[in-house]
């Protein structure tokens, strides 16, 4: 039973569920972002066409997503629990791992993570009071005023989640693929250095993704980024070039 044995377990078993789980939470990502949300907005004024699909598809869908995210989250933590001194020696110079592969998947988790906490804290919170607003609407009942600025903050974070996912991606099979050879030798300084660059670029994207810096309505130019599923690839590419090249100047 060579799977139970521990770094093959950890290092072999837990990456394939937590890459499996990942493509159902990211897969759902995509769908949302490049079919569901562009596709819902083709109705135009159909309004009860938008609210059936609402509740028969995207409450669906968003079962699986979050629970995906939950599963994702679970499987990766317990693949750094699992194998042997995965972290030890973090980024100093002794770390078993080496400290190219150490800074590369703390940027990858620190975005994985920042999008489960999305999916919870911001889309799915969100999501609940447009799927019961869409439920009641159908039934006859009163449209909740607030469905809407819900709507659009849960639409915010899913692009964000969508720009995050390309970086992150990078990063956590950079890990044991790239950064491992290519920055094996970067001083503990320059690891650190890059690590705390990439996090704050990511948090001030975040925090801009939650309006913090001018609100969330579509008149803040900010929000750019986030308008259309076009601005939002565009954007994905332009984070992952730049921490790409960063990592490339300050680790190499
Ligand atoms: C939610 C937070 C996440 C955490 C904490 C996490 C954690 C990890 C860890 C610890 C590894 C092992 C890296 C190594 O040492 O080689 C890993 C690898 C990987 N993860 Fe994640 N991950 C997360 C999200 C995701 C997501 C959303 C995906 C999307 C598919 C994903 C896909 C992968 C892939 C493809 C690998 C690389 C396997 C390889 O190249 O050998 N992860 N992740």
């Amino acid at each position: 039973m060579e799977l139970l044995d521990r770094d093959i377990l950890g290092g072999f078993a837990f990456r394939w569920l937590h890459i499996l789980v990942g493509i159902a939470w990211i897969g759902l990502l995509y769908y949302f972002n490049f079919v569901q949300v562009p596709g819902l907005a083709a109705y135009g004024d159909e309004g009860k066409a938008r609210n059936i699909t609402i509740v028969n598809i995207a409450q669906r869908g968003l079962w699986w997503f979050r629970w995906a995210a939950v599963a994702t989250l679970a499987t990766g933590i317990l693949i750094t629990g699992i194998v042997d001194d995965y972290f030890k020696g973090f980024m100093g110079e002794d770390s078993v791992f080496g400290i190219g592969h150490n800074v590369s998947i703390s940027v990858g988790m620190v975005l994985g993570i920042t999008m489960a906490a999305n999916v919870w804290m911001i889309i799915w919170k969100n999501q609940k009071v447009v799927i019961a607003n869409a439920a009641n609407v159908l039934n006859g009942q009163e449209a909740d005023p607030n469905a809407a600025a819900c709507g659009r903050r849960a639409l915010l974070a899913s692009r964000q989640n969508m720009i995050f996912s390309v970086s992150m991606l990078f990063f956590m099979v950079g890990a044991s693929h790239f950064y491992n050879v290519f920055a094996r030798t970067a001083s503990p300084g320059d690891a650190w250095l890059f690590f705390f660059i990439a996090i704050a670029i990511s948090a001030l994207l975040q925090l801009n993704c939650l309006g913090i810096f001018g609100g969330t309505a579509p008149t803040n130019k900010l929000l750019w980024p986030y308008e259309n599923h076009k601005n939002a690839i565009i954007s994905s590419f332009v984070l992952w070039g730049v921490l790409w090249i960063l990592s490339e100047i300050i680790l190499g």
